[in-house]
């Protein structure tokens, strides 16, 4: 940041130093051929110049090792650039195992958090340094997109499903966060900060921050109960509905005879459209009803995150020989 103004965003995570690497050798490689084609065309424009008014061009034989160098080394330059930028996609597109979720609402005009011990922010977020973090997103109305140049990630975020982006900051400090997307009259607003700091700090932060609701999961459970799905969706009994509990990651069949995940985006649909994905064997007892505007973004978050944290209904403590003991 020379003379105060920033040419470049400042590098502030994992992942940005590999997509800056690929960026300048991407504008090397540009600006060295560049070069060299400007100054190609000067010369030949000039050894090769008309010399008297009668002159006739004749035609020059390009040598064969030539023809071949001019087309194999531009492949190979094009080819390791490919490799390298799919290496970094992978990587800034795959969460590592040990990273700590995180829920993100875009809305018009302003961004909310939920950590995963309750705690909410808007336009806010603070994290700990030197800890992967994975941002699950949702819309409640229009396409946004995540935008927070210091880390190089860039994510839509979209109504009506989740999107994940992941990131670990190497340095404290507040960094900008921008919406990328048009949005509407207060597009240009809806931004906000990441405040990074030490794992200490953090917890003090989270200690002193309100947490009403508690962890995810346990509002979860709270809402579980207050909207009486455990009714149908009883740890004891698979009767009326598909037990939940070691659920989450595991591949169902539905009644078209589609495998599919259960993912964040399954539980979603499946809450807020039973009717959708029936699985299989389910068909004529599908009565539950449809959630649409009965929950929030946020309470969808907490009742995903506590149908992800239910185990195995054996390992569970809701199972009756074990709540009557
Ligand atoms: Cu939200 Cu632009």
């Amino acid at each position: 940041m020379k003379f105060g103004f920033p040419l470049f965003p400042e590098s502030a995570s994992t992942l940005a130093p590999q997509v800056d690497a690929i960026y300048f050798f991407g504008l090397g490689v540009a600006a060295f051929f560049s070069t060299l084609i400007a100054c190609l065309i000067f010369y030949l424009a000039i050894r090769y110049r008309r010399r008297s008014e009668d002159e006739v061009g004749k035609r020059e034989k390009a040598a064969m090792w030539l023809e071949i160098a001019w087309s194999i080394i531009p492949l190979g330059i094009l080819l390791f650039m490919f490799a390298w930028g799919a290496k970094v996609y992978f990587e800034a597109r795959r969460p590592p195992g040990d990273a700590v979720e995180y829920f993100v609402t875009g809305k018009q005009w302003m961004w909310k958090f939920q950590h995963p011990e309750g705690q909410r922010e808007i336009n806010h977020l603070h994290v700990p340094v030197g800890q992967p973090i994975q941002l699950k997103m949702t819309s409640e109305d229009v396409i946004h997109s995540f935008f927070v140049p210091a880390f190089r990630i860039k994510m839509d975020v979209l109504p009506g499903r989740y999107t994940t982006v992941w990131f670990e900051a190497t340095k404290t400090g507040t960094f900008r966060l921008f919406c990328a997307e048009y949005c509407g009259a207060e597009h240009s607003r809806m931004g906000g900060s990441i405040t990074v700091m030490e794992p200490r700090d953090y917890e003090q932060w989270l200690a002193r921050a309100d947490s009403a609701t508690g962890p995810l999961a346990l509002a979860g459970a709270q809402l579980f109960e207050a909207k009486t799905c455990g009714t149908c969706h009883r740890p004891d009994s698979n009767l009326l509905a598909p037990i939940l509990h070691g659920l989450f990651g595991e591949e169902v069949t539905l009644a078209s005879g589609d495998k599919v995940l259960v993912d964040e985006n399954y539980l979603r649909e499946s809450i807020l459209d039973p009717k959708a994905t029936v699985v299989s064997g389910y068909e004529a007892k599908a009565v539950m009803p449809t959630f649409v505007g009965q929950l929030s973004e946020e309470e969808l978050v907490e009742l995903i995150s506590y149908i992800k944290s239910l185990g195995d209904a054996a390992s569970h403590g809701e199972t009756p020989e074990e709540s009557a003991g």
